[in-house]
């Protein structure tokens, strides 16, 4: 059986600095951390955190309730409210937000200062996009589909700039872009989509498309492991989706020769290590 491993599955740049964030934090601090949210979407690495002493923040009324310790914000970032609130409870905030979404959190504030309001091409419940829009002082805006850019309506005079969530779908993103620009508004677009998602989302088509079975490796929320699963169901309809090796569930038969290996951005590569070298020597 041949066995095709993105070069790009697994941890992003981004996750990967988020999770050494919190096993560094473990080694140097005495008091109590905490994560904003689980630190990724994957069940594994957050269980072995809790058995370290982190603990998860789950909502906002239990990060009010923090009042001592360090709370840590994972790579999706938060709204400026929430650095306020910790500054006024006096704890200590330790910021794991990918520079690339923090680049996101500096456009909105510069392009409202110059008189444009946001619109964010992505899932308004999205953690990321409820950050992004956390350091939007005028109304802002979010897209996700075809049919909510038809609709859309900016108010006459009115100026827009648009960016996207860094795991947005790149041909989404521009099929959205061309219908907004096509109003007649006086907009600017700034491609804020993440090359880490482009490229693992580019190399999971190539290799769907050319395999027999496809497996896509990454946690049940994780937005951008389904997004691949998307792709990759597109171009071989043998795909499976899964969270560990426990899951996998392949059928094989004759016809399967070749085998694509995929993973998202918080998928350890303990666990994509696992799968890969079950498929080969099961099969
Ligand atoms: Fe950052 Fe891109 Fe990952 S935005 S968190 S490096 S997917």
């Amino acid at each position: 059986m041949e066995v095709k491993l993105a070069k790009t599955a697994g941890f992003c740049f981004g996750v990967q600095r988020a999770v050494n964030t919190v096993y560094e934090q473990l080694e140097q601090k005495e008091d109590r951390i905490y994560t904003y949210g689980p630190i990724v979407h994957n069940e594994m690495v957050v269980r072995d955190l809790e058995e370290k002493g982190v603990q998860v923040l789950n909502s906002r009324e239990e990060l009010e309730k923090v009042t001592e310790g360090t709370v840590i914000i994972r790579a999706h970032g938060v709204g400026k409210e929430v650095y306020d609130l910790l500054e006024r409870q006096g704890v200590n905030l330790v910021d794991a937000t990918c520079p690339f979404v923090k680049k996101i959190h500096r456009i909105a504030r510069r392009e409202e200062q110059n008189g444009r309001h946001i619109l964010i091409v992505g899932n308004a419940k999205h953690p990321e996009v409820e950050g992004i829009r956390g350091w939007c002082e005028k109304v802002s805006y979010v897209v996700e589909s075809v049919e909510e850019a038809q609709n859309f309506t900016l108010p006459e005079g009115e100026k827009l700039c648009i960016v996207s969530q860094t795991t947005f779908n790149y041909n989404k993103f521009e099929d959205i872009v061309e219908i907004i620009s096509k109003k007649g508004y006086d907009i600017i677009v700034l491609n804020t989509i993440c090359s880490a998602t482009e490229e693992r989302q580019a190399e999971a088509r190539e290799i769907a498309s050319d395999v027999d079975a496809m497996i896509v490796i990454g946690g049940r929320h994780s937005s951008n492991t389904q997004k691949l699963f998307e792709i990759c169901k597109k171009e071989c309809e043998n795909t499976y989706y899964i969270q560990s090796l426990d899951d996998l569930d392949l059928k094989t038969s004759q016809s399967i020769r070749c085998v694509g290996i995929t993973a998202g951005a918080s998928t350890p590569n303990k666990i994509i290590e696992e799968v890969q070298k079950h498929v080969r020597i099961k099969f």
